[in-house]
């Protein structure tokens, strides 16, 4: 799809719809759509009064123009009560209108971005909201279906700002492009099934981002991974014939002195359970437990198009998760880097494990954070759902910036605590910690097993069980993989005040 920011004007786009919002029972209409109104000869307030046109949120109306405006159509799209509209309304308004748009077979369609004001809130932010909206909605995952004949695909959209607003439109527009893009790209590795992707495949994707971005990408196999005791990501993968890797992805800007941020994500490109297998029931589902990695690697796409000014690395251990006579054993220890061991009480609880490796690793890096992403626990979608993503946290000043991030990009999260009292439940007869801690608590005894590993760092874990792949269609965000993290961690490290290094500093003064 084309995607523009123009300054024309409503009444002059040509398009196949034009796209207006409106508040829910509105007293007046605002000026632009009284004066589409007028040139729609009062169909528009007639609605309104009639009740037809009530502006409930995500209801669209669609009138046809009859030639009294250049575009064919003009689709209304409810935004809910006046005094309640946040970005994240606007955003799915958008994104509602974009796909009613489509499914009326309209190839092209301009947005009245002025209609969807919300309070508090630049116009600017609106536009990359409404932008992101419309880009994530026309997301599908039909590669492997049967390509129909004329199926229903916008060609082109366009948001309309006045002209004033057309630079900040733009910047705001480009960098909703940006990020959309990788989220599609983060969605399609979730959604692409078990059989397409493998330890090895999932590494080809990040070596392919490395090299359209320019970063450097690292992949440990094999010897390697022996070499640098990657214990976890060995055990784990041990069991299957597609070979564990270990993924480094990293953007280095010239000359910077700061601390990089890490990102860690889960790439366990599936997940059976190992020798503790798992039922028949919903396992298919498991084709998304890389939704971590696939984040934190299509994250990397948008670091190299913002450039920050410190470094961003993201580390990936990838595995599948297989029963065999070489997987390992419910009951094996297995020995860390730092020389921690850990007893593999339930080889089901395999992420702890390999993520383990990823966080002692993290540690050469001297970062000012490490944030780890992984579809961890069945026990945080019974918590939360599918609309918040599990949050523990062992810095406050960083729970805070990510908690904002999520607010910002709606891509909420919800702080569970890392109390000492639950650590009892990860005690082992055998070894210095055990990887499951019993049904009781579940999400929080898989992140204080991470914790163990994370001595020294500002670090934060995200269980995204619940909200890396969902049952219900939402606005922008179809069945099926989400590519959730990808707009919190892009948001975060674009907003990110970065810190010199204490040595810098010194030198400095
Ligand atoms: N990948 C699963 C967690 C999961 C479940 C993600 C549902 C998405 C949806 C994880 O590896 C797992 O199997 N966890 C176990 C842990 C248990 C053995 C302590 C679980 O949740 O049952
Ligand atoms: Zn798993
Ligand atoms: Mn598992």
């Amino acid at each position: 799809m084309r995607f523009h920011v123009s300054a024309t004007a409503p009444a002059q786009a040509k398009a196949d719809a034009l796209v207006c919002a409106i508040v829910e029972r509105p007293k007046t209409l605002s000026k632009v759509l009284a004066a589409l109104d007028r040139a729609l000869e009062g169909v528009i307030a007639a609605a309104v009064s009639s009740g037809e046109l009530g502006g409930e949120r995500n209801k669209t109306v669609t009138f046809h123009t009859g030639g009294r405006l250049p575009a064919a159509k003009l689709i209304c799209v409810g935004l809910g009560p006046a005094e309640k509209v946040t970005l994240e309304h606007a955003r799915q308004a958008a994104a509602t209108a974009a796909k009613a748009a489509r499914d009326q077979a309209a190839k092209t369609v301009a947005f009245v971005t002025e209609t969807f004001g919300v309070a508090r809130t630049k116009p600017a932010d609106v536009v990359g909201a409404l932008a992101e909206g419309v880009l994530l909605s026309q997301y599908r995952f039909d590669r492997f279906k049967k390509k129909e004949e004329g199926a229903k695909k916008l060609g082109e959209a366009t948001l309309l700002v006045p002209a004033a607003a057309l630079r900040a439109a733009r910047a705001a527009a480009s960098r909703a492009e940006i990020v959309s893009a990788a989220v599609a790209d983060a969605r399609d590795l979730v959604n692409l099934p078990g059989n397409e992707i493998w330890p090895e495949t999932l590494a080809r994707a990040a070596q392919e981002v490395a090299r359209k971005r320019g970063l450097k990408c690292e992949v440990l196999h094999g010897k390697a991974l022996e070499t640098n005791k990657l214990a976890g990501v060995l055990a784990v993968g041990a069991g299957s014939t597609h070979t564990p890797r270990f993924i480094i992805l990293e953007y280095r800007p010239s000359r910077s002195t700061q601390k990089p941020i890490v990102i860690i994500g889960k790439g366990v490109t599936f997940d059976s359970g190992g020798l503790s297998l798992k039922t028949g029931h919903n396992m298919d589902d498991m084709k998304c437990d890389m939704s971590g990695a696939a984040a934190v690697i299509h994250t990397m796409a948008v670091v190299a198009q913002i450039k920050p000014k410190f470094p961003v690395i993201a580390l990936a251990p990838a595995v599948e998760n297989m029963p065999s006579g070489t997987a390992s054993r419910p009951g094996d220890v297995i020995r860390y880097a730092s020389g921690q061991t850990a007893e593999i009480a339930n080889t089901d609880a395999e992420g702890r494990v390999i993520l383990a490796d990823a966080l002692l690793w993290a540690k050469r890096y001297e970062p000012a954070a490490v944030l780890d992403l992984a579809t961890l626990t069945g026990a945080c979608v019974v918590a939360l759902g599918e609309h918040a993503t599990g949050l523990f946290c062992t810095d406050r000043g960083l729970a805070r910036r990510i908690t904002e991030a999520g607010a910002a990009t709606f891509e909420r999260v919800w702080e569970l605590p890392l109390w000492e009292e639950y650590e009892r439940q990860i005690e082992s007869d055998v070894a210095d910690v055990k990887n499951v801690g019993g049904r009781p608590a579940g999400p929080i005894t898989g992140a204080l097993f991470l914790k163990k590993f994370t001595e020294g760092l500002s670090w934060a874990h995200l269980d995204i069980a619940g909200t890396a792949y969902i049952e219900k269609e939402r606005a922008y965000v179809p069945k099926g993989g989400t590519g959730v993290g990808v707009r919190l961690l892009s948001h975060l490290i674009a907003n990110w005040k970065s810190r010199p290094t204490k040595r810098v500093a010194r030198s400095r003064r």
